[in-house]
This record gives structure tokens, C-alpha cells and sequence, in this order.
């Protein structure tokens, strides 16, 4: 049986990254991530990150304590932690994508997360439009 779930968040980079940066970044985290057979994608826009992992239930746990840990990023906030019944991103070990501010303009309440305005209430419905805004990478496979 398995036992898959994903988990969402949003975070900022401390610092802006170059291209050289974060390709050296993802070979490393894509090579971790084949060997405990986790996927998912990360988006980053000027300094902001927005990642999805997925895999089995003890693995995404684990990682997601190390990344909550990591001080290469803060402002760490999980949008979502839920069962899933297949992956959205199966053949990714962690796909990539730099995104415009324009994709994150059509978010409402996005700009208010980033800045620490956090409005619990309005968590459920960011998660949604963030979910909707990764699946839309999918096509890209
Ligand atoms: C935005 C962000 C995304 C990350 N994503 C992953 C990931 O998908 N897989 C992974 O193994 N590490 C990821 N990391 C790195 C982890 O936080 C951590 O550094 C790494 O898992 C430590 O591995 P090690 O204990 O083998 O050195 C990410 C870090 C950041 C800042």
C-alpha cells in the first residue's frame, strides 16, 4: 500500500541567488531526492520559493524538517499538508521553473504572505490558487 502525501509551502531565499546558484542547488537536491524517490517542483521568483514535494509519507516528513531548517531560506510557511492518491510530478525529481511576479499578481493575498501580513483565514484559499498555479507546470513534462 501506499502511502503518498505532498506538502506545500512558501519561503524566501536570504539573499537573491544567481543562475549558477540555484543549478548547482537543484543538481544537489535532485540527487538526494532520486535516491528517496521524492518529486515535486520548486518555482522561484526574485528571492521568493514556492515548492512542492511529494513521495512517501516518512520521507516528506523528514525532508521537510531539514528544509524548515535550512538557513539558505525563512519566512517558511506550509500552505498544505495532505494524502495524495497519484503524483502531479512523477517524472520530476524536482522540477524548475523561474515564474514572473505577473503569475503571482493572480494570487490574491500572495503579496500580503510574503510580507508577513499572514492572514490565517485566508491561508485555505492562497493554498488553493498556489496548488492550481503548480499544476499549471505540468504540461512542460
Ligand atoms: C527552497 C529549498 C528547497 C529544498 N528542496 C529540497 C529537496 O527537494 N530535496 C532535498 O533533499 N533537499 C532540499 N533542500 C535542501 C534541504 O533543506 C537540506 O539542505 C538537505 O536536505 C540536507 O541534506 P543533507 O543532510 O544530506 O546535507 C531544499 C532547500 C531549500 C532552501
Amino acid at each position: 500500500m501506499s502511502n503518498l502525501i505532498h506538502i506545500v509551502y512558501i519561503s524566501i531565499s536570504h539573499r537573491d541567488l544567481s543562475e549558477k546558484e540555484l543549478s548547482d542547488f537543484l543538481l544537489d537536491i535532485r540527487a538526494k531526492n532520486k535516491k528517496l524517490d521524492i518529486t515535486g517542483l520548486l518555482l522561484y521568483n526574485e528571492g521568493s520559493f514556492i515548492q512542492v514535494i511529494e513521495g512517501e509519507k516518512e520521507a516528506i516528513q523528514t525532508l521537510f524538517k531539514l528544509v524548515k531548517n535550512d538557513k539558505r531560506h525563512t519566512n517558511i510557511i506550509e500552505l498544505l499538508t495532505e494524502p495524495i492518491a497519484e503524483r502531479s510530478f512523477p517524472d520530476w525529481s524536482m522540477g524548475f521553473k523561474v515564474i514572473n511576479s505577473k503569475d503571482l499578481e493572480k494570487i490574491p493575498g500572495f503579496s500580503g504572505l510574503m510580507n508577513e501580513e499572514l492572514d490565517s483565514k485566508a491561508l485555505p484559499g492562497i493554498a488553493k490558487q498556489v496548488v492550481k498555479l503548480l499544476n499549471s507546470f505540468r504540461q512542460y513534462t
